[in-house]
């Protein structure tokens, strides 16, 4: 057993001089390998108990046909005077945590997708949302590679695997700290929202005119593996401080870090001894980031590469707030409304026109009648769908977090203005009925649901909770239809 050191330490020490003498790591080349095999995708939502907003999630979900969630801290109470609100940041980090934790190595390149509990709303089909998720990935990993260099991102295993939301105000940090200043630019026109885009136009909302750039930490998806890793790291970091305000600071924070670290890696590769004084004098990033800030991430020596990239779009989700001037519910086929939304965006060019998106119009349609169900045909292009209008995106999920003029109500006064909530009771119903089909083909795989069982959510430890016991009794304000309970009973 003690010969164990030695032969690590000289396998160390050979590295070592491999790197001394040809100036690169060794590497184990990357070989794509087709994944035949089918992935599975787990919908995450920390929720501590009953709660109608949640409910919204929940049916929302089912009706479209995602997994059956896993409602993480399910029970829970959160009541520690000692950290911020009583300890329920903190847990939502370390139960989505302990979850990944529980996924074996095997499924690392499953799919997790993980929302805020109380405030979130689906609104397309999950074959929408993964197939944006691999899109978003395969054109940051373009834009990584030219700006750290193909050699940069191979060696030292640069790529996005994480997508959090984007917002318009870099929160809770000063202008100058790295979750600022040091991310990257956001991807949308420079034109997006005309002349005075990115600047204060004195509006009520400062932000009217920015185009998100900064991290929400709302709704996220990624890789199992990519984000074990990284709730292993913000677990790490909410126990150092127990008083870090919330899981937005600590995720931030992450990011701020990670492109800090990118950079220190470019500098490196670029310059003697990686230090900014010693780059070229042309160099686009020279003095972009702040001296201090690369000396402590080279300080940390260890990689603070953990794959996140941002939703510049939206197009996975819309967090509402600084964007609450933004969105209408669009009908796409109401040529009337369209045209004078077109006009409102001041758009000439007929390629930016506001049309219903493909990724969208090509999944089953939103409303089929059974026969006898009373229900209507009807496309993507004749429901209305919240939509973003200066971009033109339509996000698979509805993070309304906006909280200007008491806009936390809109989860209650908008709520019968979502597709299928005037439906929601048949449209569960027509889910109970139907078998379980793959979700989604995207990024050269099949992907299916995680869960075999519907209707209800699993909770910390996987036992199943029927949907009596996470949303019975919401119906009233859920389905709004003042017909009482609804029974999922008779079809499980
Ligand atoms: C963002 O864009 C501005 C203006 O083009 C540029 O000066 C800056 O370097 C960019 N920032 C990053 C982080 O790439
Ligand atoms: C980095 O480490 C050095 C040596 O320990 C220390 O003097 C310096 O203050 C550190 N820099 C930062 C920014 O943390
Ligand atoms: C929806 O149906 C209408 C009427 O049949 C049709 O004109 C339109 O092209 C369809 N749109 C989509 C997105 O399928
Ligand atoms: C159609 O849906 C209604 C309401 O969900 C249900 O009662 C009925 O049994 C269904 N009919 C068929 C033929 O599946």
């Amino acid at each position: 057993m003690a010969r164990l050191p030695v032969i690590v330490g000289s396998f160390i020490f050979t590295a070592i001089m491999f790197v001394f003498f040809t100036g690169t790591a060794p590497t184990i080349s990357h070989i794509e390998i087709p994944q035949a095999n089918p992935g599975n995708v787990h919908l995450l939502i920390p929720a501590s108990g009953k709660d109608e907003n949640l409910c919204k999630a929940i049916v929302g979900a089912a009706i479209l046909g995602y997994p059956s969630p896993k409602v993480l801290n399910w029970g829970k109470t959160f009541n520690d005077e000692h950290l911020v609100s009583g300890g329920s940041h903190i847990a939502k980090i370390s139960g989505v945590s302990s979850y990944l934790e529980s996924l074996s190595p095997e499924q690392d390149d499953d799919l997790i997708i993980m929302t805020d509990g109380y405030d979130t709303w689906f609104q397309l089909r999950p074959e929408t949302l993964i197939q944006r998720y691999f899109d978003i990935n395969r054109r940051a990993n373009e834009r990584i590679r030219r700006e750290l260099g193909d050699h940069v991102a191979d060696i030292n295993r640069i790529e996005q695997k994480i997508v959090f939301s984007a917002q318009k105000r870099c929160w809770p940090w000063a202008a100058d700290a790295p979750p600022c200043y040091a991310v990257p630019n956001s991807t949308l026109p420079e034109d997006i929202f005309g002349p005075d885009t990115d600047t204060d136009v004195h509006d009520q909302n400062p932000y009217l005119k920015f185009r998100p750039r900064y991290l929400n930490s709302g709704v996220v998806v990624g890789t199992a593996g990519a984000m074990r890793l990284l709730f292993a790291e913000a677990v790490v970091r909410a126990k150092k401080d127990p008083n870090f305000g919330s899981d937005q600071n600590i995720f931030g924070s992450i990011f701020g870090d990670q492109e800090v670290y990118r950079e220190v890696l470019r500098q490196r590769d670029q310059s003697w001894f990686g230090r900014q004084h010693s780059l070229r004098s042309d160099d686009p990033r020279r003095d972009l980031f702040h001296e201090n800030d690369l000396e402590a991430v080279r300080n940390m020596t260890r990689s603070l590469e953990f794959g996140i990239g941002l939703d510049y779009e939206g197009a996975i989700s819309l967090p509402t707030v600084f964007s609450e001037d933004d969105t209408e519910w669009v009908n796409f086929d109401n040529k009337i409304w369209i045209d004078f939304f077109n006009y409102k965006r001041d758009i000439d060019d007929e390629h930016n026109k506001l049309v219903i998106a493909q990724d969208i119009a090509n999944t089953a349609v939103p409303l089929q009648s059974n026969g006898t169900d009373g229900l209507e045909l009807k496309n993507w292009s004749q429901v209305p769908l919240f939509t973003n209008v200066p971009t033109g995106f339509t996000p698979a999920i509805i993070h309304h977090n906006a909280h200007r003029d008491g806009m936390k109500n809109l989860r209650t006064k908008v709520w019968d203005k979502i597709w299928f909530q005037p439906y929601a009771r048949v449209l569960m119903d027509q889910y109970m009925d139907t078998p379980l089909t793959a979700l989604a083909v995207a990024g050269g795989r099949e992907w299916r649901s995680s869960d075999e069982w519907k209707g209800g959510a699993r909770d910390d430890v996987g036992q199943w909770l029927p949907y009596q016991d996470v949303c019975g009794g919401t119906e009233t304000e859920v389905f709004r239809d003042g017909k009482g309970p609804w029974m999922a009973s008779r079809h499980v």
